[in-house]
Order: C-alpha cells, then structure tokens, then sequence
C-alpha cells in the first residue's frame, strides 16, 4: 500500500537544492535536481551524519562528515568515505558500506508527496 504524504512546496527546493524535513518520526532529506525532486533517509548509513548539510553533485549526495557519496536515484554507495588504500579498507571492515534508504517522491499541484512505506 503507497501512502503518500506531503512534505513540502516543490518552491522550497532550489535546482542543487537539500532540505531536511519530518515525516511521521522519520528524518528525511529532501533534494531538487532540475525537475527531478528526490527523497532519502537525512542519516549517513556510515556514522549517521545528517546529508542534508552536505552537497550535491548531480544526483549524488556527499556527506559533510567523512564524505561517503550516494546516488540519490536508488540509494547505491557511490564511495564510502573519502579514505583510499589501507585505511579505507580498515573503513569497509570497521563499518561495511551500506546504501542510503530513498523513498518515492511525487508532486502534486506544486506539492511534494513521499511515501516512507513503498512497497518492497
Ligand atoms: S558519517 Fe557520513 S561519511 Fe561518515
């Protein structure tokens, strides 16, 4: 069952645009590429940062903390941390990478409406 709610005015969101916003308990962050509008889980799966005070590089969000990157279109690790070598090695065993959670997002007369329960 999809159960859509609305989070926001797509107006709120500039093109590069990160907005974190709550819904039903739950810290998401929001982001605007174009017209394409895109929400995820706003915790870093890696120490739990929040992405909405990071970057955006196309549809990757970049961590502010120790700048793992995610593709906001499916939640895949684009690079887990910035460490390379040994110690990003070490990272991987410490904390293995996980992907970022992203759920649907729709709008609606200018609304944005996610669904924090999509389907499986
Ligand atoms: S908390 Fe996000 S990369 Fe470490």
């Amino acid at each position: 069952m999809t159960r859509f709610a609305d989070v926001a005015a797509g107006a709120d969101l500039s093109d590069g645009g990160l907005k974190a916003v709550t819904l039903e308990g739950k810290e998401l962050l929001l982001a605007r590429v174009g017209d394409e509008y895109f929400a995820a889980d706003d915790r870093c799966p890696h120490m739990g940062a929040r992405l909405s005070g990071g970057t955006l590089e196309g549809t990757i969000v970049v961590c502010p903390r120790h700048g793992s990157r995610f593709d906001l279109r499916d939640g895949r690790v684009d690079r887990w941390t910035e460490s390379s070598g040994p110690l990003l090695s070490i990272a991987k065993m410490v904390r293995p990478p996980r992907p970022l959670r992203t759920y649907p997002v729709q709008v609606r007369e200018g609304r944005l409406m996610v669904d924090v329960e999509p389907d499986v």
